[in-house]
Parts: C-alpha cells; structure tokens; sequence
C-alpha cells in the first residue's frame, strides 16, 4: 500500500494511504483526546472530541474518520482546536451527574480525565437533566443511562464483537438512549452478559456487578488470561485487589472472542476466591443456581451419582 506523508503539528508523519488523522497523530506519539473511538470496531464521529484544525478544510474536522492525504498539514491543538474541545466537555457535563466521589469509575473515567485536562470544573449550561432509574435488572451488570455520554461504544461493540445487537439507540433529541428490543430492562433482554459493553465504555453508565463496591480502579490490578473451557481461546481479564482476584472482566474488543456466560462462571468458579453464586435466568426471571448447572454439568454429576450407586 503506498504511503502518505502529512505534517502534524509541525512533524512530518508518513503512514499507509487510508490511514485515519487519528491514527498518524498517534503512530507519532501524538494525543489527541477520544470517547468514542475504537481502534476494533468502525470509526463513527460521534463524540467530536477528536477534532483537529486542517487549513482549507470547513470546520474542525474529527481526527477519527478523516483519512490523512499527502501534504496534510494538521493541528491538533490550536486555541480553536482547544476551545472547542472545552464546550463539547461542558456540554456533556451538562446532563452528567457530578458524583465521582462515589462512582465506580472514579479514576478511570475519561469524561472526568478530559474535564481535568481542559479545566472544566462545571457545566456552564443550566437545562432539563434525565432522571433515569437504574436498571439494575440482571446479576451482570448495572446500568445507569443519567451517566451515558451516548458515544455509541457500547452499541457499536455489541453489533460488532458479539455479533448480538442487543442494544441500539432509541428515541430522538433529548430523549435519546441505548435501548434494548421494546426498550425492556437488561436483565429482561436476549443479553448474554458477555460485558464487552462494561469494557468499552469510557464513563461510569455501565458497571460489571460483581465488581461494584470492591474497590476503586487504581486499587486494581489486572492480568490477561485465556480460557479454557472449549476451543475457541477467548481472552479475558483477571481483576486482583491485594494479591487476591476478585473477578473477571471482558477485554475491551481486540484479540480474542467474547466471554461466554458458561466461561465467565466458570472461570469466575476457578479464579475467584469468593465467587458469587450464579444466576441462572428460568421462565424470565434470574434465580440462583448450582455450579454444576450453571456450567452445564448436571447430566455429568447425574451419570457419576448413578455409576456410583451401581
Ligand atoms: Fe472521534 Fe469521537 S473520537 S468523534
């Protein structure tokens, strides 16, 4: 593939024609601030945050799905790159709920990472705030749509990675929200928990519930494992607190397939040193179950007790 070369604040950057602004800016080691952005799944331009200044171009550009073409010159930080980048910050902590003392994300949440860096302490917009409940429907994970930041990650990454589409944008304007089918609680959804969506997501909307009160993010430590309950290698990560693994979590898309259920339980039986009973959903509703008929070993321990007897 023939290459092209750009000018990114100043450095010449030469990359593979077809490769985003994005991209050559980091392949610099360039920083360009993003939510929605997913180097796994298609670039979207949803969030704006990534925008750049490119002379003869209307508007700034979003870095993430313009292409680089030779003799580009770009700025990623200009005093209009960076105005801007101020008021989209503002306006996402508009509709935001500012309790980060208390949210599971604290500290690696990157609306918060963003108001730091561009000295955003409040909103300055005052308006109509959403008023969710938190669907807290499912064993897996928590739900908290006043925290969504609608970057579409979690929407993208479903269609994409676990090939489910469960969930999709609903409603118009200000009503906007991701949506299961009829809009129906997670926990009532087709939903598999897979929790690639916890991964993705760059704020605290989506939580992975066996994890919420154990600890804050920078407490945490993480080690990427592969599974070994069937042949398909999916990789996950083992979430350690004090030398002690206290759960599971998705990767974020990339390398490896989605976690199946059995897989997490599994695993989370394996690993985990105190791991929580697991839900099984039965005529609709989630209710706790044994290990062995969560990982799908009833028939196994029925024929062992039989053998047993004989
Ligand atoms: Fe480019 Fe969101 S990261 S528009």
């Amino acid at each position: 593939m023939p290459n092209v070369t750009l000018t990114i604040d100043g450095q010449k950057v030469t990359v593979p024609a077809g490769t985003t602004v994005l991209e050559a800016a980091r392949s610099a080691g360039i920083f360009i601030p993003t939510l929605c952005h997913d180097p796994a799944i298609p670039g979207w331009g949803a969030c704006r945050l990534c925008i750049v200044e490119i002379p003869g171009m209307r508007n700034l550009p979003a870095s993430c799905v313009t292409t680089a073409t030779g003799g580009m010159v770009v700025y990623t930080a200009s005093e209009a790159v960076i105005e801007a980048r101020r008021t989209i910050i503002d306006l996402l902590l508009a509709n935001h709920p500012q309790d980060c003392l208390t949210c599971e994300r604290n500290g690696d949440c990157r609306l918060q990472d963003y108001a730091f860096m561009y000295g955003v302490k409040q909103s300055s917009f005052q308006g109509e705030r959403k008023n969710y409940p938190l669907d807290d429907s499912n064993p897996y994970i928590i739900r908290d749509q006043n925290k969504c930041i609608l970057c579409g990650k979690c929407v993208r990454t479903c269609q994409a990675v676990p090939e489910r589409s469960v969930i999709d944008f609903g409603y118009r304007g200000f009503n906007t929200k991701v949506v299961t089918a009829m809009d129906l609680p997670l926990g009532e959804s087709d939903c598999v928990y897979c929790a690639r969506c916890v991964a993705v997501c760059p704020v605290g909307a989506l939580t992975y519930r066996p994890l919420a009160g154990k600890g804050r993010t920078w407490e945490m430590e993480k080690k990427t494992v592969t599974c070994t309950f069937c042949d398909n290698g999916c990789t996950f990560d083992l979430i350690s607190k004090q030398g002690k693994v206290i759960g599971i979590m998705a990767k974020e898309p990339g390398p490896g397939r989605p976690l199946c259920l059995k897989g997490r339980l599994g695993l989370e039986l394996l690993y985990v040193a105190e791991p929580m009973t697991p839900m099984l959903k039965k005529d609709g509703r989630f209710v706790p179950v044994s290990w062995a008929e969560a990982l799908g070993l009833d028939g196994v321990v029925a024929r062992m007790k039989e053998v047993e007897g004989k």
